[in-house]
């Protein structure tokens, strides 16, 4: 029998989000706060929620959805994969872990060896680890990180409030403050095992350090002996208009952890080192069941290859360039951060968390990561079109949040037709 999609999507025990929301709260763990809709479906940059609504989203799942949403290339890669071979065991090894392993190589532009993993986090304690196989423990980070929430991705993110409850973490770790090139050499001496750095902060709120901080740090950390670690996490893949953002700088790191966007919304990250470091790990060091199953790497091949084919980080750059100069000019608005489609929105006044409600009533997903800062993360794909009607309406809630009445009026067409998903 042909499937016929869920009861809701059949019309039949047609259900609220209100109550979706009420069901969640009944039965998942209380670690996000109430979810703001629920999205049933998505197209392209847009999704829509269980009772009809459509949205441009303009988050893309915090950096994820680097291809949009139902994207065919994706789609055909996994069920394709899938129908042919869907796990196997790391006793085993498959063609799309392989490729996926030499392209990741390719694009970042230097000889290693990767290892896969499930999420950012996992990707940050593999990092870790290897760390510890220098023989030195001490690992420089920057204030207003973020690299994980697992316990030892956890001692590497600063944000007091995620680290206090779990404490004591795993220790050893210096703080300096981001883009202080002076600090940095301050801190590292012979005795420390990497530098972590962010190439663009995302979840401090897309702060962008000054271009001689990471040849800066390269230099320090070479002098040292210890390794120059780049989270490409949320900035990598293709974000910022460069496969990695570190490649604007010219640096080569030691160490570079990716996820997010590798997969377009199939889970998959990456731990990959450089040179030397490539042979930190050695068989029984770390390991994991599902980083590097044949069906995320083949998304992630399908990701990248979508990237090179329909010139992806040019329209990123062109088109973040566009978002950044359309709302430079607000008077709510001190700044605008970031690059390619890592944009970052910096208010005048601490509204954020209002102007982000009023942009999901008037149909645009975006994040207030701090009081005074509004993140967007669109997938690649998103067109000038979009964008400029995005600011069209972005500039109107921008006004009445300056006037002190957020959250008027839904956006124009921004329900779907008939109303109902
Ligand atoms: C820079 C950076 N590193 C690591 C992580 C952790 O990734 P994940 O949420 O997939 O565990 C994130 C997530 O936001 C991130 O932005």
């Amino acid at each position: 029998m042909t499937y016929q999609g869920t009861p809701h999507e059949r019309g039949a025990n047609r259900i609220t989000g209100s109550e979706w929301i009420e069901r969640y709260q009944g039965a998942l763990m209380n670690t996000f706060g109430p979810p703001q809709r629920v999205l049933v479906r998505g197209e392209g940059a847009y999704v829509w929620d269980v009772d009809g609504n459509r949205y441009l989203d303009l988050l893309g799942g915090i950096a994820v959805n680097t291809l949009g949403h139902a994207h065919p290339a994706i789609l055909d890669a996994v069920t394709t994969q899938l129908g042919t071979l869907g796990h196997v065991s790391n006793f085993f090894t498959s063609t799309p872990q392989v490729e996926l392993a030499e392209k990741l190589l390719q694009l970042v532009g230097a000889e290693g060896r990767v290892f896969f993993t499930s999420s950012g986090t996992e990707a940050t304690e593999a990092a870790f680890k290897a760390t510890r196989r220098t023989g030195r423990t001490t690992i420089v980070v920057a204030e207003g990180s973020f690299h994980g929430r697992t316990m030892g991705a956890l001692a590497l993110t600063s944000k007091e409030a995620y680290r206090t409850p779990f404490e004591p973490l795993p220790g050893d770790v210096r703080w300096v403050p981001y883009g202080d090139t002076a600090a940095l050499e301050a801190a590292v001496d012979d005795t420390v095992a990497a530098v972590l750095l962010e190439p663009i902060q995302g979840e401090a709120g897309v702060i962008v350090p000054p271009d001689d901080y990471l040849p800066a740090a390269r230099r320090i950390t070479t002098e040292h002996g210890a390794l120059l670690w780049i989270d490409e996490v949320q900035t990598g893949i293709g974000r910022t208009g460069d496969w990695f953002a570190h490649h604007l700088s010219g640096v080569t790191p030691d160490l570079v952890t990716v996820a997010k966007g590798l997969g377009g919304g199939i889970p998959i990250g990456a731990f990959i080192a450089l040179g030397d470091a490539g042979s930190l790990l050695q068989p029984g060091n770390h390991g994991t069941t599902f980083g590097g199953n044949p069906v995320a790497t083949a998304a992630a091949l399908a990701v990248i290859a979508t990237i090179e084919d329909d010139h992806l980080l040019e329209n990123a750059r062109a088109v973040g360039d566009r978002i950044r100069a359309d709302l430079a000019d607000h008077s709510l608005v001190a700044d605008t951060t970031g690059r390619g489609l890592l944009i970052g929105i910096v208010l005048t006044r601490p509204v954020s968390a209002d102007v982000q409600k009023a942009a999901l009533e008037a149909g645009l997903i975006i994040n207030n990561p701090t009081p005074d800062r509004l993140r967007l993360a669109p997938p690649l794909i998103l067109t000038a079109y979009q964008a400029d009607d995005a600011v069209k309406t972005l500039r109107m809630l921008l006004d009445e949040a300056e006037a002190g009445v957020p959250g008027r009026g839904r956006q124009e067409g921004s329900r779907a037709e008939g109303g109902e998903s």
